[in-house]
This record gives structure tokens, sequence and C-alpha cells, in this order.
């Protein structure tokens, strides 16, 4: 099924001038980039994008780290898209991604892991709303 996914370059891989090997990576894997943009996200605004975790310990340092520099939002589209994003950017820790995943090569650790992506097609759907208005995607 085609599927969309909300895609983040985080701070810490920005700061690692590593956007356009991430992006690679994405389209070699045939998925397609059908929106993207650069900013630079306040507190309050990480704040509403993570509200799902706002009970964690880490919410603090999360949203800290999230508005701590730009960031690269992007949509993916293609065949399970959600899935196979999330095989390329590798497990949460990166200690524990596979070989050859984006946060194994590039994450420090748990919080700054290079990429967040859409974890099911509600998410997806809310995550791309969130950063995307109509005529700033472009499917198919
Ligand atoms: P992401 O995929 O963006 O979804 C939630 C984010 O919270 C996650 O990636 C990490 O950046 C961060 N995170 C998850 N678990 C922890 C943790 N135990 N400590 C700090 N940050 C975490």
């Amino acid at each position: 099924m085609i599927e969309q996914t909300l895609s983040i370059v985080k701070p810490d891989a920005v700061r690692k001038h590593v956007i356009g090997e991430i992006l690679r990576r994405f389209e070699a894997n045939g998925l397609r980039i059908t929106a993207a943009k650069m900013l630079h996200l306040s507190p309050e605004a990480a704040a509403r994008f993570y509200v799902v975790h706002k009970d964690k310990g880490f919410f603090g340092s999360l949203t800290k780290f999230m508005s701590s520099g730009p960031i690269l939002v992007s949509v993916l589209e293609g065949e399970n898209a959600i899935a196979k994003n999330r095989e390329i950017m590798g497990a949460t820790d990166p200690a524990k991604a596979a070989a050859g995943t984006i946060r194994r090569d590039f994450g420090t650790d748990v919080e700054q892991n290079a990429v967040h992506g859409s974890d099911a097609p509600d998410t997806a759907r809310w995550e791309i709303s969130f950063f995307f208005g109509q005529l700033e995607t472009h499917p198919g």
C-alpha cells in the first residue's frame, strides 16, 4: 500500500552536515520526498509536537534538544513508507540499531538519535498536518 510518513532530520544531524546523506538514503530505498522544509522549533512548538510524551521523564530534555537548532522536515511517500522509513532509521537507541541504519551511523544516544519517523498511519497523518499545509505537499 502506498503510504506517506513524516520524517525529521533532528538538530544533531543538521549540525553534523548529514542532511544530504540522510535524504539520499530515503531516495535510494525507493521513498519519494513529496514535501520538505527547514525550520527552527520554539520549545513550545516542540512540546506540541511531542505531546504524547508529555508525562515521560525525558520530555523537558527532548523539547529542549528539538528546539536547539534547525531541523529538516519532509514527507516520504512510497510502498509501506512508514515501516520502510523505520527500517532505514533503525532502533531508537543508536547503540541497538542495526549496522547501516541512519541512527547507528549518525545518532549519539537515545535522545540525540538523528531522525524521527511516524510510527503508524494515524500519527503520520497528524504529524504531516502539523508541519505542512495542502499547498506544500506534492504527492504522486
Ligand atoms: P523519536 O522517534 O523522535 O520519538 C520520541 C523521541 O524521544 C525519540 O525519538 C528520542 O529522541 C526521545 N527519547 C526516547 N526515549 C528516550 C529516553 N529514554 N531518553 C531521552 N529521550 C528519549
